[in-house]
């Protein structure tokens, strides 16, 4: 089988938030797109596989963006003097809606698919727009580029510009059906259900939805709690709940049998975080794109102490930059900040556990993946070093360390996903 092979190489990995497992100059198997797990010498049995020798090479699991809008990629940078509201009137709606222009979906959309592609990121949650050609050219690259990732076909009925807003909650969920039957043919790219957020989303839009979901049993991405202005708005939009997550809540989209991202969490208080606890609600920590908005410092040390499930996500176009090694390090920085100028008792993250959260933290939203640990679907990451390497020897904590705050995609030797050789 061509998806059975042995890398070797200096191997690394989480095992637990706080426990890296650094293997170095060692055997990592593939049986079928699946991990066998890391070993020393080579066990007997795996010795007629091919063998891959990247000796001197770091090898770490293929990195999870838990939360990214492919349509905006194209926009990064720009508006970055603006807040969340402000951004989305000025920057984002205007070039969402040239997405109805399927010529311009291709250029845009393969600009991005390159990126994606050169980057250490394995596996992608990503928003497309409300346009069925145009999800459909982003889906097709995505399926092409072996990457795995789920899209969604953005839902929003209201509080939006005419030319990116559908006429009605019938007209959205239409859409939504339609773009559901075409999306079957593929393997490595699923459907998310993909409401804006509730200032984009009528009630019967949402109720509509959450009926879908129970007829497919889809998972669900949206945005939560992520700027001061957008919360204001939602409480005066939903008087009567009790926190903006109880707003999904209401509508049975918020975890529970559904499974569910939410995206930034910047002000989640108690209430809130109990919530997703309970309902295995995924936050997908944005912290750069809590940063160039201005949203706020989200408090990812409270909901790691209160079992609250996280992963990472770059939020491109809030966040400039795909790579999750990137979120990894803009979440230890932002997480210094909170401890420094917010909460004391607020501890900041470290390396090791941004590792844990864009690695197993965010993987396991798509099951097994995110550790080389046996069973784990085979995605890895091959990252040439040396250029980083200081001219003093270093362990492979270090190493990792220094990929985390200075690589870029010329590092990104090769790339795996389900055994499949991507990069
Ligand atoms: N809330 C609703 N839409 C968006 C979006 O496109 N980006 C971000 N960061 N937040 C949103
Ligand atoms: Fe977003």
């Amino acid at each position: 089988m061509d998806n059975s092979f042995v890398l070797k190489g200096d191997i690394c990995y989480s095992e637990t938030p706080t426990r890296l497992a650094c293997q170095p100059n060692s055997y990592l198997i593939c049986e079928n797109g699946v991990a066998r797990g890391v070993f020393p010498e080579l066990p007997e049995e795996y010795r007629g596989l091919p063998l891959r020798d990247c000796s001197g090479k770091l090898i770490v699991p293929g990195l999870v963006d838990l939360h990214m809008h492919a349509p905006q990629y194209a926009f990064r940078g720009l508006g970055m003097d603006l807040e969340l509201l402000d951004w989305l009137n000025t920057q984002t709606f205007p070039e969402e809606s040239r997405y109805a222009d399927t010529a311009y979906a291709e250029r845009a959309y393969q600009a991005l698919l390159a990126d994606l592609v050169a980057g250490p990121n394995t596996r992608a949650c990503i928003f497309s727009t409300l346009h069925l050609p145009a999800t459909k050219i982003l889906m097709d690259r995505l399926e092409a580029s072996g990457l795995v990732t789920m899209v969604g076909k953005v839902n929003m009925d209201r509080n939006s510009p005419e030319n990116l807003c559908e006429k009605s909650a019938a007209d959205s969920l239409a859409d939504t059906r339609r773009w559901l039957e075409d999306s079957r043919s593929y393997s490595r790219t699923t459907p998310i259900l993909t409401p804006r957020f509730i200032p984009s989303c009528t009630d019967d839009l949402m109720r509509g939805l959450a009926d879908l979901q129970k007829e497919t049993g889809l998972p669900v991405q949206s945005h939560l709690s992520e700027n001061p202005g957008e919360i204001t708005w939602v409480q005066e939009l939903c008087p009567d709940s009790s926190c903006y997550g109880d707003a999904y809540a209401r509508f049975d989209l918020f975890g529970g049998d559904v499974p569910t991202i939410m995206a930034h969490c910047t002000w989640s208080g108690p209430e809130e975080t109990e919530l997703m606890r309970d309902r295995g609600v995924y936050v997908a920590h944005c912290p750069q794109s809590n940063t160039n908005l201005s949203s706020g410092i989200a408090p990812v040390r409270t909901f790691l102490n209160e079992g609250v499930r996280v992963g990472l996500g770059s939020d491109v176009a809030g966040g400039c930059h795909a790579s999750i090694f990137r979120a990894m390090a803009d979440a230890v920085q932002m997480s210094k900040m909170r401890w420094r100028l917010v909460d004391d008792a607020d501890k900041a993250l470290t390396v090791e556990e941004t590792f844990f959260l864009g690695t197993r933290g965010g993987g396991a939203f798509f099951g097994q993946v995110g550790s080389f640990e046996d069973g784990f679907e085979f995605d890895a990451v091959v990252i040439d070093d040396a250029p980083l390497l200081p001219p003093y020897s270093v362990e492979m904590p270090d190493r990792l360390a220094r990929v985390v705050y200075l690589s870029d995609d010329r590092h990104v030797a090769a790339k795996f996903v389900r055994g499949k050789q991507v990069k």
